[in-house]
Protein backbone atom coordinates (compact mmCIF):
# COMPACT_ATOMS: atom_id res chain seq x y z
CA UNK A 1 0.00 0.00 0.00
CA UNK A 2 1.30 3.67 -1.02
CA UNK A 3 2.52 5.34 2.53
CA UNK A 4 0.59 8.61 3.66
CA UNK A 5 2.51 11.94 2.75
CA UNK A 6 3.15 14.09 4.92
CA UNK A 7 4.57 17.67 4.10
CA UNK A 8 5.92 20.57 5.92
CA UNK A 9 7.89 23.85 5.10
CA UNK A 10 10.44 26.13 6.81
CA UNK A 11 10.93 29.56 6.26
CA UNK A 12 14.48 30.42 6.15
CA UNK A 13 14.21 32.83 8.56
CA UNK A 14 16.65 33.06 11.95
CA UNK A 15 18.71 30.02 13.35
CA UNK A 16 17.26 26.77 14.51
CA UNK A 17 17.02 25.97 18.16
CA UNK A 18 15.94 24.01 20.69
CA UNK A 19 12.44 24.33 20.66
CA UNK A 20 13.12 23.85 16.43
CA UNK A 21 14.72 20.59 17.59
CA UNK A 22 12.77 19.20 19.67
CA UNK A 23 9.22 20.50 18.96
CA UNK A 24 9.77 19.70 14.77
CA UNK A 25 12.59 18.67 13.21
CA UNK A 26 12.95 15.55 15.72
CA UNK A 27 9.40 14.41 14.92
CA UNK A 28 10.31 14.32 10.96
CA UNK A 29 13.23 12.43 11.43
CA UNK A 30 11.19 9.95 13.13
CA UNK A 31 8.39 10.19 10.42
CA UNK A 32 10.96 9.77 7.14
CA UNK A 33 10.80 5.79 7.77
CA UNK A 34 6.86 5.80 7.91
CA UNK A 35 5.57 8.12 5.61
CA UNK A 36 6.20 9.62 1.96
CA UNK A 37 7.91 12.89 3.35
CA UNK A 38 8.60 15.79 1.74
CA UNK A 39 10.43 18.85 3.52
CA UNK A 40 11.12 21.90 2.17
CA UNK A 41 12.48 25.81 2.59
CA UNK A 42 9.60 28.18 2.31
CA UNK A 43 11.89 31.16 0.31
CA UNK A 44 8.77 32.31 -1.70
CA UNK A 45 6.97 33.05 1.29
CA UNK A 46 9.65 35.16 2.75
CA UNK A 47 9.58 37.73 -0.49
CA UNK A 48 6.44 39.32 1.71
CA UNK A 49 9.34 40.98 3.62
CA UNK A 50 11.63 41.58 0.32
CA UNK A 51 14.70 39.93 2.41
CA UNK A 52 18.20 40.86 0.79
CA UNK A 53 18.90 38.05 -1.73
CA UNK A 54 22.32 36.68 -0.87
CA UNK A 55 21.04 36.65 2.45
CA UNK A 56 18.54 34.71 1.59
CA UNK A 57 20.28 32.56 -0.32
CA UNK A 58 22.74 31.98 2.64
CA UNK A 59 20.00 31.33 4.71
CA UNK A 60 18.42 28.59 2.00
CA UNK A 61 21.46 26.90 2.45
CA UNK A 62 21.76 27.05 6.11
CA UNK A 63 18.04 25.66 6.54
CA UNK A 64 18.97 22.45 4.52
CA UNK A 65 22.30 21.98 6.19
CA UNK A 66 20.73 22.57 9.68
CA UNK A 67 18.29 19.74 8.49
CA UNK A 68 20.60 17.02 7.09
CA UNK A 69 22.39 17.64 10.38
CA UNK A 70 19.40 16.92 12.95
CA UNK A 71 19.31 13.59 10.56
CA UNK A 72 17.07 14.41 7.74
CA UNK A 73 18.18 11.85 5.05
CA UNK A 74 17.51 13.22 1.52
CA UNK A 75 17.79 9.71 0.47
CA UNK A 76 15.05 9.19 1.74
CA UNK A 77 13.11 11.98 2.05
CA UNK A 78 12.33 14.61 -0.59
CA UNK A 79 13.84 18.05 0.83
CA UNK A 80 13.98 20.87 -1.35
CA UNK A 81 13.72 24.84 -2.04
CA UNK A 82 10.22 25.68 -2.60
CA UNK A 83 11.25 27.92 -5.89
CA UNK A 84 12.91 25.04 -7.58
CA UNK A 85 8.86 24.08 -8.08
CA UNK A 86 7.17 25.93 -10.32
CA UNK A 87 4.40 23.85 -10.39
CA UNK A 88 3.73 25.18 -7.07
CA UNK A 89 3.66 28.86 -8.60
CA UNK A 90 1.09 27.89 -11.17
CA UNK A 91 -1.41 25.79 -9.22
CA UNK A 92 -1.05 29.09 -6.48
CA UNK A 93 -2.80 31.11 -9.45
CA UNK A 94 -5.21 28.37 -9.87
CA UNK A 95 -6.39 28.35 -6.05
CA UNK A 96 -6.25 32.21 -5.61
CA UNK A 97 -9.46 32.01 -8.02
CA UNK A 98 -11.00 30.13 -5.48
CA UNK A 99 -9.89 32.47 -2.48
CA UNK A 100 -11.88 35.11 -1.32
CA UNK A 101 -10.45 38.59 0.03
CA UNK A 102 -13.04 38.76 3.17
CA UNK A 103 -11.57 35.02 4.34
CA UNK A 104 -8.29 36.41 3.53
CA UNK A 105 -8.14 39.58 5.19
CA UNK A 106 -9.41 37.81 8.33
CA UNK A 107 -6.90 35.44 8.95
CA UNK A 108 -4.79 36.07 12.35
CA UNK A 109 -1.32 36.08 10.66
CA UNK A 110 -1.98 38.72 8.52
CA UNK A 111 -4.28 40.54 10.65
CA UNK A 112 -0.78 40.85 12.92
CA UNK A 113 1.33 41.84 9.73
CA UNK A 114 -0.51 44.33 9.26
CA UNK A 115 -0.50 45.58 12.51
CA UNK A 116 3.40 45.11 13.06
CA UNK A 117 4.08 46.55 9.13
CA UNK A 118 1.39 48.63 7.41
CA UNK A 119 3.41 50.26 4.92
CA UNK A 120 4.23 46.88 3.39
CA UNK A 121 0.86 45.54 2.78
CA UNK A 122 1.30 43.55 -0.30
CA UNK A 123 -0.89 41.19 -2.04
CA UNK A 124 1.43 38.29 -2.06
CA UNK A 125 0.99 38.69 2.13
CA UNK A 126 -2.63 38.53 1.81
CA UNK A 127 -2.50 35.49 -0.10
CA UNK A 128 0.27 33.78 2.04
CA UNK A 129 -2.15 31.10 2.75
CA UNK A 130 -3.20 30.31 -0.53
CA UNK A 131 0.37 29.61 -1.88
CA UNK A 132 0.66 27.47 1.80
CA UNK A 133 -2.29 25.92 0.77
CA UNK A 134 -0.21 24.80 -2.79
CA UNK A 135 2.36 23.78 -1.17
CA UNK A 136 0.57 21.31 0.67
CA UNK A 137 -1.71 19.91 -2.32
CA UNK A 138 0.73 19.92 -5.09
CA UNK A 139 1.61 16.71 -3.43
CA UNK A 140 -1.56 15.91 -2.35
CA UNK A 141 -0.41 15.30 1.21
CA UNK A 142 -2.87 14.42 4.20
CA UNK A 143 -0.43 14.62 7.18
CA UNK A 144 1.21 18.18 7.59
CA UNK A 145 2.95 18.55 11.27
CA UNK A 146 2.94 22.29 12.30
CA UNK A 147 2.50 24.03 15.38
CA UNK A 148 -0.36 25.54 16.50
CA UNK A 149 -0.12 28.76 15.36
CA UNK A 150 -0.48 26.99 11.63
CA UNK A 151 -4.36 25.85 12.18
CA UNK A 152 -5.78 28.32 11.31
CA UNK A 153 -4.05 28.12 7.44
CA UNK A 154 -4.16 24.40 7.24
CA UNK A 155 -8.13 24.89 8.00
CA UNK A 156 -8.09 27.40 4.98
CA UNK A 157 -6.03 25.08 2.77
CA UNK A 158 -8.91 22.37 3.45
CA UNK A 159 -11.49 24.98 2.38
CA UNK A 160 -9.89 25.65 -0.26
CA UNK A 161 -9.25 21.99 -1.27
CA UNK A 162 -12.95 21.22 -0.67
CA UNK A 163 -14.03 24.45 -3.04
CA UNK A 164 -11.86 22.92 -5.95
CA UNK A 165 -12.90 19.20 -5.38
CA UNK A 166 -16.38 20.46 -5.39
CA UNK A 167 -16.36 22.91 -8.80
CA UNK A 168 -13.93 20.47 -10.56
CA UNK A 169 -13.99 16.93 -9.27
CA UNK A 170 -12.21 14.96 -6.66
CA UNK A 171 -8.83 15.83 -6.64
CA UNK A 172 -7.37 16.62 -3.76
CA UNK A 173 -7.18 14.61 -0.35
CA UNK A 174 -8.38 17.07 2.85
CA UNK A 175 -4.69 18.05 4.88
CA UNK A 176 -4.98 17.52 8.25
CA UNK A 177 -2.65 18.99 11.10
CA UNK A 178 -0.34 16.50 13.04
CA UNK A 179 2.22 15.80 15.58
CA UNK A 180 3.25 12.20 15.07
CA UNK A 181 3.44 9.14 17.73
CA UNK A 182 4.78 11.57 20.10
CA UNK A 183 4.01 14.15 22.66
CA UNK A 184 5.23 17.25 21.19
CA UNK A 185 7.60 18.71 23.87
CA UNK A 186 7.68 22.67 24.49
CA UNK A 187 10.89 24.41 25.30
CA UNK A 188 10.73 27.49 27.27
CA UNK A 189 13.47 30.49 27.09
CA UNK A 190 16.11 30.06 29.71
CA UNK A 191 14.58 32.93 31.46
CA UNK A 192 11.45 31.46 32.05
CA UNK A 193 9.82 34.15 29.19
CA UNK A 194 7.27 32.46 26.51
CA UNK A 195 8.86 29.94 24.70
CA UNK A 196 12.33 29.91 23.10
CA UNK A 197 12.03 31.65 19.64
CA UNK A 198 14.25 32.24 16.47
CA UNK A 199 14.49 35.55 17.09
CA UNK A 200 13.15 36.98 20.43
CA UNK A 201 15.10 36.78 23.57
CA UNK A 202 18.38 35.40 21.55
CA UNK A 203 20.62 35.10 24.98
CA UNK A 204 18.10 33.12 26.72
CA UNK A 205 17.89 30.43 23.38
CA UNK A 206 19.54 27.91 22.66
CA UNK A 207 20.72 27.74 18.91
CA UNK A 208 22.32 24.45 17.36
CA UNK A 209 25.11 26.99 15.81
CA UNK A 210 25.76 28.01 19.11
CA UNK A 211 29.77 27.31 20.14
CA UNK A 212 30.15 25.61 23.17
CA UNK A 213 31.18 28.59 25.16
CA UNK A 214 28.22 29.93 23.95
CA UNK A 215 26.41 27.06 25.05
CA UNK A 216 27.79 27.14 28.36
CA UNK A 217 27.23 30.88 29.19
CA UNK A 218 23.40 30.52 28.13
CA UNK A 219 22.93 27.71 30.51
CA UNK A 220 24.82 28.96 33.33
CA UNK A 221 22.59 32.50 33.66
CA UNK A 222 19.41 30.70 33.40
CA UNK A 223 16.97 32.12 35.72
CA UNK A 224 16.71 29.87 38.69
CA UNK A 225 15.84 31.09 42.10
CA UNK A 226 16.81 30.31 46.07
CA UNK A 227 15.55 26.69 45.84
CA UNK A 228 12.51 24.80 47.07
CA UNK A 229 11.78 24.91 50.63
CA UNK A 230 9.86 21.97 51.04
CA UNK A 231 10.46 18.78 50.09
CA UNK A 232 8.96 17.48 46.96
CA UNK A 233 7.74 21.12 46.72
CA UNK A 234 6.09 21.88 43.41
CA UNK A 235 8.63 23.13 40.37
CA UNK A 236 8.40 26.37 39.34
CA UNK A 237 7.74 26.45 35.22
CA UNK A 238 11.37 27.72 34.91
CA UNK A 239 13.09 24.57 37.01
CA UNK A 240 10.44 22.49 35.29
CA UNK A 241 12.52 23.81 31.86
CA UNK A 242 15.58 23.10 33.08
CA UNK A 243 14.79 19.25 33.86
CA UNK A 244 12.89 19.36 30.96
CA UNK A 245 16.47 19.98 29.09
CA UNK A 246 17.96 17.62 31.31
CA UNK A 247 15.25 14.90 30.04
CA UNK A 248 16.29 15.20 26.47
CA UNK A 249 19.95 15.49 26.77
CA UNK A 250 21.33 13.75 29.95
CA UNK A 251 21.39 10.34 31.32
CA UNK A 252 19.08 9.24 33.23
CA UNK A 253 21.51 8.63 36.60
CA UNK A 254 22.09 12.62 36.18
CA UNK A 255 18.41 13.31 36.03
CA UNK A 256 17.69 11.14 39.08
CA UNK A 257 20.83 12.80 41.02
CA UNK A 258 19.18 16.21 40.95
CA UNK A 259 15.64 14.97 40.92
CA UNK A 260 16.66 13.43 44.24
CA UNK A 261 18.45 16.63 45.75
CA UNK A 262 15.48 18.81 44.36
CA UNK A 263 12.83 16.53 45.98
CA UNK A 264 15.67 16.07 49.39
CA UNK A 265 15.68 19.56 49.80
CA UNK A 266 13.45 21.96 52.07
CA UNK A 267 13.77 25.03 53.99
CA UNK A 268 17.53 25.44 55.62
CA UNK A 269 18.84 22.32 54.31
CA UNK A 270 18.93 22.95 50.55
CA UNK A 271 20.52 20.19 48.89
CA UNK A 272 20.32 20.90 45.29
CA UNK A 273 22.81 23.30 44.04
CA UNK A 274 21.44 24.92 40.64
CA UNK A 275 24.99 25.72 39.39
CA UNK A 276 25.97 21.86 39.61
CA UNK A 277 22.92 21.07 37.75
CA UNK A 278 23.70 24.47 35.24
CA UNK A 279 27.11 22.86 34.85
CA UNK A 280 26.21 19.03 34.12
CA UNK A 281 22.94 20.03 32.02
CA UNK A 282 25.79 22.56 29.89
CA UNK A 283 28.10 19.68 29.17
CA UNK A 284 25.35 17.26 28.35
CA UNK A 285 24.27 20.13 26.14
CA UNK A 286 27.30 20.57 24.26
CA UNK A 287 27.83 16.87 23.77
CA UNK A 288 24.26 16.69 22.10
CA UNK A 289 24.63 20.21 19.98
CA UNK A 290 28.35 20.10 19.20
CA UNK A 291 28.33 16.90 16.55
CA UNK A 292 24.95 18.95 14.87
CA UNK A 293 27.01 22.23 14.86
CA UNK A 294 29.92 20.89 13.69
CA UNK A 295 27.73 18.82 10.68
CA UNK A 296 25.83 21.83 9.68
CA UNK A 297 28.80 23.78 9.21
CA UNK A 298 30.71 21.33 6.91
CA UNK A 299 27.88 20.74 4.96
CA UNK A 300 27.57 24.75 4.97
CA UNK A 301 31.09 25.11 3.41
CA UNK A 302 30.42 21.78 1.19
CA UNK A 303 28.40 23.73 -1.63
CA UNK A 304 28.83 21.34 -4.05
CA UNK A 305 27.34 18.61 -1.77
CA UNK A 306 24.68 20.79 -0.62
CA UNK A 307 23.78 22.10 -4.65
CA UNK A 308 23.51 18.17 -5.36
CA UNK A 309 21.27 17.85 -2.24
CA UNK A 310 18.75 20.59 -3.32
CA UNK A 311 19.02 19.56 -7.02
CA UNK A 312 17.91 15.84 -5.91
CA UNK A 313 15.14 17.07 -3.62
CA UNK A 314 13.76 19.43 -6.57
CA UNK A 315 13.44 16.60 -8.95
CA UNK A 316 11.49 14.11 -6.50
CA UNK A 317 9.28 17.13 -5.76
CA UNK A 318 8.44 18.04 -9.60
CA UNK A 319 8.16 14.36 -10.44
CA UNK A 320 5.04 14.54 -7.68
CA UNK A 321 4.06 17.97 -8.33
CA UNK A 322 3.77 17.40 -12.01
CA UNK A 323 1.20 14.53 -11.60
CA UNK A 324 -0.88 16.56 -9.47
CA UNK A 325 -0.94 19.49 -11.97
CA UNK A 326 -1.60 17.35 -14.84
CA UNK A 327 -5.03 16.38 -12.74
CA UNK A 328 -5.16 19.90 -11.85
CA UNK A 329 -4.97 21.23 -15.37
CA UNK A 330 -7.18 18.90 -16.81
CA UNK A 331 -9.87 18.92 -14.58
CA UNK A 332 -10.05 22.68 -14.55
CA UNK A 333 -8.97 23.50 -18.46
CA UNK A 334 -10.07 20.71 -20.32
P1 LIG B 1 10.05 30.24 15.84
O1 LIG B 1 8.94 30.37 16.86
O2 LIG B 1 11.36 30.06 16.49
O3 LIG B 1 10.01 31.28 14.75
P2 LIG B 1 8.68 28.57 14.00
O4 LIG B 1 7.43 29.29 14.34
O5 LIG B 1 9.29 28.77 12.66
O6 LIG B 1 9.78 28.87 15.12
O7 LIG B 1 8.45 27.03 14.29
C1 LIG B 1 9.02 25.96 13.58
C2 LIG B 1 8.63 24.70 14.31
O8 LIG B 1 9.29 24.61 15.58
C3 LIG B 1 7.13 24.58 14.63
O9 LIG B 1 6.70 23.27 14.43
C4 LIG B 1 7.04 24.97 16.11
O10 LIG B 1 5.94 24.36 16.75
C5 LIG B 1 8.36 24.45 16.65
N1 LIG B 1 8.81 25.26 17.80
C6 LIG B 1 9.23 26.53 17.75
N2 LIG B 1 9.62 26.98 18.97
C7 LIG B 1 9.43 25.94 19.83
C8 LIG B 1 9.66 25.75 21.24
N3 LIG B 1 10.18 26.72 21.99
N4 LIG B 1 9.35 24.55 21.79
C9 LIG B 1 8.85 23.56 21.02
N5 LIG B 1 8.61 23.66 19.69
C10 LIG B 1 8.90 24.83 19.09
N1 LIG C 1 3.73 29.18 7.16
C1 LIG C 1 4.67 28.25 7.78
C2 LIG C 1 5.36 28.94 8.95
O1 LIG C 1 5.28 30.13 9.08
C3 LIG C 1 5.68 27.73 6.79
C4 LIG C 1 5.04 26.98 5.66
C5 LIG C 1 4.93 27.40 4.36
C6 LIG C 1 4.40 25.72 5.73
N2 LIG C 1 4.29 26.46 3.63
C7 LIG C 1 3.95 25.42 4.42
C8 LIG C 1 4.20 24.81 6.77
C9 LIG C 1 3.27 24.23 4.14
C10 LIG C 1 3.52 23.63 6.47
C11 LIG C 1 3.05 23.35 5.18
O2 LIG C 1 6.01 28.28 9.73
Amino acid sequence: MAKEVVLSGIRPTGFLHLGNYFGAMRNYVRMQEAYDCYFFVANWHSLTTHPDTKELQQAVYRVVAENVACGLDPEKVALYVQSDVPEIAELYLYLNMLAYKGELEKTTTFKDKVRLQPNNVNAGLLTYPVLQAADILIHRAVKVPVGKDQEQHLEMARNFAERFNHRYGDVFPLPQAFSGQQELVKILSLDGNGKMSKSENQLNTLYLADTDDMIRKKIMKAKTDQGPDIKNAPQPDYIQNLFTLMGLVSTEDTIQHFMHQYNESEAGNCIIRYGDLKKQLAEDMIRFIAPIREKAAALQADEATLKRIIANGAEKARASAAVTLGLVRKAILG
